[in-house]
């Protein structure tokens, strides 16, 4: 019989808290998708297991096994051809995604990052924020375009800054946030109720 749940592809490169978190809301009936596949480029990402344990594909591409990004991507993009993909999410995915997978996949790649975009892009995003002395910071998923992390975004929540905050004390109450809206942006797409207008994305 065909299978008309939200095909979805999960690029990670470690721990996998976030594709757990999706994983646990696709067996508990509050995600109306399907774990097609997950990809990453480190063979040893607990993901992949997190992955085979829900009994879905689980794939390591090899970035050195292609001459460059676009390569990679084009492997990346073969994969997901294979599983007819309709929706990728990139979880602690930890290389730039090129215009080989924007361009086959428009709107159609998500991302979750740890701060309030547009404030503290790219790496270390809890230590950025801590640095600057924010009272509140929390996370944000947006649709994946070419420049780090500045597509348009589809859900953000907050998270207080507390006295005595370590990297690892924010990170771990941004997580909390992140596994919730993460999935939440996912259920969005998968019930049609998300439509992209430049950079807005309308909840509908
Ligand atoms: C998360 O903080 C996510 O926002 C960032 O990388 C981390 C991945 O964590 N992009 P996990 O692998 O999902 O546990």
């Amino acid at each position: 019989m065909h299978d008309a749940r939200l095909k979805l592809a999960v690029l990670a490169s470690g721990r996998g808290s976030n594709l757990q978190a999706i994983i646990d809301a696709i067996e508990n009936g509050k995600l109306n998708a399907a774990l097609a596949v997950v990809i990453s480029n480190k063979p040893e990402a607990a993901a992949l297991a997190r992955a085979r344990k829900h009994g879905a594909p689980a794939v390591f591409l090899d970035p050195k096994a292609t001459p460059d990004r676009e390569a990679y991507d084009a492997a990346i993009l073969e994969c997901l051809r294979k599983h007819e993909v309709e929706l990728v999410a990139l979880a602690g995915y930890m290389k730039i995604v090129t215009r080989v997978l924007i361009d086959a996949y428009p709107n159609r790649i998500m991302n979750i990052h740890p701060s309030l975009l547009p404030a503290f892009p790219g790496l270390k995003a809890q230590q950025q924020a801590l640095d600057w002395g924010v009272k509140v910071s929390g996370c944000t998923v947006h649709f994946v375009t070419e420049g780090v992390d500045a597509g348009p975004i589809i859900r953000q929540a907050t998270v207080p800054v507390l006295e005595g905050d370590t990297a690892e004390s924010l990170e771990t109450r941004i997580l909390v946030e992140e596994h919730r809206i993460y999935t939440e942006a996912i259920r969005l797409f998968a019930d049609g109720h998300l439509t992209v207008k430049g950079r807005y994305v309308s909840i509908t």
